[in-house]
């Protein structure tokens, strides 16, 4: 079989509405990666469903989250757009990791800890197993590198331990060792609320994260009421680091305008947080506006969303089939 060596697998769940997280910590990495690798993009239907998600509404996410990865700049024809439950190898290599990993990896898992809280036993398995279909999501196409966002951290170090025990349990070296890519400065947005809080979609507060599908007025006026503390903009690194708002908010500026966050510094350093964020939120709306007046655009042509999907997914399968294949060769199973 042929081994790549520059294979990237990411995943985004069609869970709600994308935010600026999402877009700084992944996807915006995502379109300059696409020149240097061949890239499997895949909207992962079968994560989002460990929570409860409307069935009326999940089809459109779906082809949100697809439309977003192209309004965003990957290009559909060169990389891999696809649905995770449309290609049936990942769940069925997602079992066969269910046997190779141990409960005490996934019992040390802390997205699960943070999601369950005190509800554990009312959670579903599939959210205990979670991190079991990412591994298989990744090592279905031997991808190399998976770019994500720093909270994906833990769950890929759990990834490279199956690819490990799997290829250690049966003296093969099937899998590889996937190198996760955490890149730039805003690998954790916080919450605009909180500084102290990632930014995500299950936050109630919708005033705690923007929107890909927000309007100029809205991201507006959420920059405007972000949180932030009653001093001047720190003018070195260090003191921003004691600050975690002006911190969150110098960093989505610098990952937006593709600067460093010294030079923001430079710029904005002991000036007002009033006249720094009505330059944020300018910056904000220029970048993300066209991305969102694209994505409202594709979404009004589903068939091309559609045979996005459709070519994506046949490559994915001619990719997934004969690793599932030789997975269950490896492990003794008739054929
Ligand atoms: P999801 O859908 O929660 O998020 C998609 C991507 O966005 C990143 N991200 C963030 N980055 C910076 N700051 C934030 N506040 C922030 N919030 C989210 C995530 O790290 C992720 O890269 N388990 C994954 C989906 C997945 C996957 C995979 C990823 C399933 N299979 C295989 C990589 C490879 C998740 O829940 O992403």
């Amino acid at each position: 079989m042929e081994k790549p060596t520059k294979r990237i697998l990411s995943g985004v769940q069609p869970s709600g509405d994308l935010h600026l997280g999402n877009y700084l910590g992944a996807i915006k990495n995502f379109v300059s990666l696409q020149k240097e690798y061949e890239c499997f993009f895949c909207v992962v239907d079968l994560h989002a469903i460990t929570v409860w998600q409307d069935p009326k509404v999940l089809a459109n996410k779906t082809r949100e989250v697809t439309a977003a990865f192209i309004a965003s700049g990957i290009d559909p024809k060169k990389n891999n757009i696809f649905v995770q439950s449309q290609i049936p190898q990942h769940a069925q290599l997602a079992w066969l990791f269910n046997c190779i990993a141990r409960m005490g990896w996934l019992n040390r898992m802390t997205q699960f800890k943070d999601k369950a809280g005190k509800n554990s036993e009312n959670v579903s398995v599939g959210l205990f197993s979670y991190p079991t279909l990412m591994a298989a999501d990744i090592l279905i196409y031997l991808a190399t590198h998976v770019p994500v966002g720093e909270d994906q951290k833990q769950h890929l170090e759990l990834t490279r331990d199956i690819a490990q025990k799997f290829n250690n349990d049966f003296e093969t070296d099937l899998f590889p060792i996937p190198e996760p890519l955490i890149l730039g400065d805003a690998k954790r947005v916080m919450s605009l609320r909180d500084g102290s809080k990632k930014m995500s979609k299950s936050d109630p507060s919708d005033y705690s994260r923007i929107m890909l599908t927000d309007s100029a007025e809205n991201i507006i006026q959420k920059i405007k009421k972000a949180k932030t503390d009653p001093y001047p903009l720190p003018d070195n690194i260090n003191d921003l680091k004691l600050r975690p708002e002006a911190l969150n908010l110098i960093t989505i500026f610098s990952a937006l305008e593709s600067i460093s966050i010294d030079k923001v510094l430079q710029n904005y350093g002991a000036k007002e947080f009033s006249s720094f964020k009505k330059d944020l939120a300018d910056l904000a709306v220029s970048k993300l506006e066209p991305i969102t007046s694209e994505m409202n655009k594709l979404m009004n042509d589903t068939p091309f969303i559609d045979d996005v999907l459709q070519s994506g997914k046949n490559n994915a399968i001619a990719v997934a089939e004969p690793v599932l294949r030789k997975t269950k060769e490896i492990i003794g199973f008739l054929s």
